[in-house]
């Protein structure tokens, strides 16, 4: 067998070591006596103490050493400024840092690129010279939407890797083990510490048939969502298994497993495929390919394998679907959503179309949606609404290009955008649409939650596999079926024929590595600067430790009712600018956050001055006084992103928990890492009793222990003091973290003892 083949092209020392993976799992089924997944084997073949390690799926945490690290510009500031505090000489594991961010969507590809990259020089070059300084890669703005850019060049069959994005599950689709963190996660394996994850559950999608017709593989996973719920895979990995994997394609399954992560889970896989070594070849790895095919026994589960849940899927007879608005998990099939929109108050013209984001931007979708524009213009039509294209990379571009499928959008007048996140982020400027105008705008991107893309609260955002996308913006109804509906021109009615099957690009993806600047081989010299003055980038400084007494007298921030998504708690968009900053993107702590007082977002009442006024002015006003304060909230508080900017800002601004109904995996675990105490009703009914002018302690800090409650006293302003017991998960490493004041600070203690 051909055990060892070289991570990535572009990694000089870094190997696959699939022989050391499979001695790993055989000791891991030794002990266990009994076969497993495939999640579980790429897991558990990345241990960092096979032989002690306690495996409980669901239960016990587990200590992996992932093979790398991708972190994108927004997430990246933050993790590396923290980083650098830990004072090494390089990062210890592959690490690759993407600017896909950044870049505002507004004027097309060069235009817009060129901006960004004069309006956030200073963060670039941070970026650069921090990557150069400490042996990490860099990818320029420009160079492509990072998961893409994993995907075609760094995720192999088998590996393990954690990214500060919650979409790196992406790489499942090339049989990868790829995990979104926060970026605190992210320093510490950087640092070359092992990596804590609670053993998952597994969740096994056994699919079965062939996708026809108008079905793609967006479809998988906008039914998966409906199903499953925005939390409903929270602590679990979605692996896919049987017959109809091997009719899909490695970007297909890239796709659904990208947008597992709207389900909550960890991360999905699917085995290795004929169509994942295709995909190898065409990006330039065949030596991955040859070594990951003769190890294939180990890449899929072991005959017998069982699942906590599993879930049946018949591509033959899946029908396409659209979800939102709102929520991604609002999964409608097509057929039935003319009767959804006559029976809501959305707009049925399409304001526009979106094609891209790291969920559907590769090769294959943009060439099966020109197949369809293609149509659509042979018949006379043209777009009855604006149509967006952003390609996944600047690979990709090059081989749309170099295929003649880019022409077919230029004919259709749509704009070309950058190889970056752009409106998806909500880096969009958006011009047509004056905000607070309801509208209906049709993706193929992943997230749909409200002012996600263009920051304008009556959007509606429908996501669809490109297919719907590029039907609907044609026809200009939200509405219309492409499977069923025709549209009227000139010369009689014309209906779409489903787009053919795409392969992969004939003579495969072109190389676009002018992007990447490799770390050069002497680092010590170089500087990386950070201005006092800067409003960009600020050094962090340690938070205070815990001072060995029960929080006494907490005021309540905010009561939030509803969903509070980190979009909600640390919104994107214009904010980006101040990510490397923590003391002014602080100015926009929980400004999404709906109080449940007032049904409004950015208005509470201050207790010290009965003033009504924005959260993070209140929120100052209490550190300015020395107040600490909690933050109430409802289930699974802190979905979406992986930001930890979510958990960083209550903490600056003196929050010291946040008790909620429950909390989505990433959040949770940023907010521990910070030294917040996450925290979760034992009854969830006493979210309704929490008044805004309650005071709260939180009772028998000194005897935090793994698994034993703590007591919330709550003293109403007028009325009886109660109490009730508050949940947490925090292991006894991490009341370390809650006792040093955040990770980094113990990280430090223990380097210094
Ligand atoms: Fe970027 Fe949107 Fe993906 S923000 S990383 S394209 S989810």
């Amino acid at each position: 067998f051909r055990s060892r083949a070289r991570m990535s092209r572009l990694d000089k020392d870094a190997y696959i070591d699939y022989a050391l993976l499979d001695t790993k799992i055989q000791q891991v089924k030794e002990r266990l006596k009994r076969p497993l997944t495939f999640s579980e084997k790429i897991l558990y073949g990345h241990l960092d103490n096979v032989e002690e390690a306690d495996i409980r799926r669901g239960d016990s945490y587990l200590k992996l050493r992932p093979a790398r690290i991708a972190c994108q510009d927004a997430t990246a500031q933050m993790a590396l400024i923290q980083f650098m505090s830990a004072g090494l000489d390089s990062v210890k594991v592959p690490t690759t840092i993407h600017c896909d961010h950044l870049i505002v969507a507004k004027d097309g590809y060069a235009t817009d690129l060129a901006k960004a990259t004069a309006d956030n020089e200073e963060v670039y070059k941070f970026l650069e010279s921090v990557c150069k300084r400490y042996g990490a890669g860099f990818w320029k703005p420009g160079a492509g939407i990072i998961h893409q850019i994993v995907l075609e060049n760094y995720a192999y069959p088998g590996g393990l890797m954690i990214g500060t994005d919650s979409h790196t599950p992406n790489a499942g689709g090339l049989g990868m083990a790829a995990i979104g963190v926060g970026g605190a996660d992210a320093v510490d394996v950087m640092s070359g510490l092992a990596w804590e994850l609670k053993t998952p559950k597994v969740i096994g999608v056994n699919l079965t048939g062939k996708l026809s017709e108008w079905a793609s593989p967006k479809d998988v996973i906008l039914r998966l969502a409906g199903e499953l719920t925005v939390k409903g895979a929270t602590g679990s990995i979605i692996e896919y298994f049987g017959e109809g994997v091997k009719s899909l394609s490695c970007t297909g399954m890239a796709t659904i497993t990208n947008m597992g992560a709207e389900t909550g889970a960890t991360t999905s896989m699917f085995p290795f495929t004929e169509a994942m070594g295709a995909y190898l070849e065409a990006t330039g790895r065949s030596d991955i390919r040859e070594a990951s095919s003769s190890w294939r026994h180990l890449l899929r589960a072991d005959e017998g394998a069982e699942y906590d849940r599993v879930i049946n899927i018949d591509l033959s007879s899946l029908e396409p679907f659209i979800n939102g608005p709102s929520t991604p998990d609002l999964a409608i099939p097509l057929t039935e959503f003319k009767q959804a929109v006559a029976k809501s108050d959305w707009d049925n013209r399409v304001s526009a179309g979106l094609i891209g984001s790291c969920t559907n931007s590769s090769f294959e979708d943009i060439s099966r949606v020109a197949h369809l524009a293609k149509q659509a213009m042979a018949a006379g039509l043209k777009p009855q609404a604006p149509l967006y294209l952003s390609p996944g990379s600047e690979a990709t571009r090059a081989t749309l290009q170099d295929s003649g499928v880019l022409e077919v959008f230029e004919e259709a007048g749509a704009k070309l955008l950058s190889n970056a996140c752009g409106p998806c982020c909500g880096s969009w400027d958006r011009q047509e649409m004056p905000k607070g105008q309801n509208n209906s705008i049709v993706t193929s991107y992943n997230r749909n939650f409200t002012g996600r893309l263009d920051s304008n609260p009556a959007t509606k955002i429908f996501l669809a596999s490109p297919e719907t996308v590029i039907a609907k913006t044609f026809a200009g109804n939200l509405d219309f079926n492409p499977a069923t509906d025709s549209i009227q021109t000139a010369a009689g009615e014309f209906r779409f024929n489903p787009p053919p099957q795409v392969d992969l690009p004939i003579n495969g993806y072109q190389e676009a590595d002018d992007g990447y600047v490799a770390p050069p081989p002497q680092r010590s010299n170089v500087h990386v600067d950070i201005s006092p003055t800067s409003n960009r980038i600020q050094r962090l400084k340690p938070f205070a430790s815990w001072n060995g007494q029960d929080y006494k007298d907490l005021t309540v921030l905010i009561k939030v009712s509803g969903k509070c998504t980190t979009d909600h708690i640390t919104p994107a968009g214009p904010w980006f600018r101040y990510r490397g900053h923590l003391e002014n993107i602080s100015n926009n702590t929980l400004i999404g956050a709906v109080n449940a007082y007032n049904q409004k977002v950015n208005m509470v009442q201050n207790v010290f001055t009965g003033q009504i006024a924005g959260v993070p002015e209140t929120a100052r006003d209490y550190k300015q006084r020395g107040q600490q304060w909690v933050v109430i909230a409802e289930h699974n508080y802190g979905e979406g992103s992986s930001r930890e900017h979510a958990a960083l800002q209550p903490r600056f601004l003196n929050g010291v928990a946040i008790i909620a109904k429950s909390f989505a995996r990433i959040h949770e675990s940023n907010l521990k890492k910070q030294g917040m105490l996450p925290l979760t009703f034992s009854d969830p009914s006493v979210y309704d009793r929490i008044a805004a002018s309650d005071r709260i302690d939180l009772l028998g800090l000194a005897e935090l222990a793994s698994g034993k409650p703590i007591t919330m006293a709550v003293k109403p302003s007028n009325g009886t003091a109660w109490r009730t017991e508050l949940l947490h998960t925090l292991n006894e490493e991490q009341i370390g973290y809650f006792k040093a004041g955040s990770a980094l600070n113990l990280m430090a203690l223990n380097d210094a003892s």
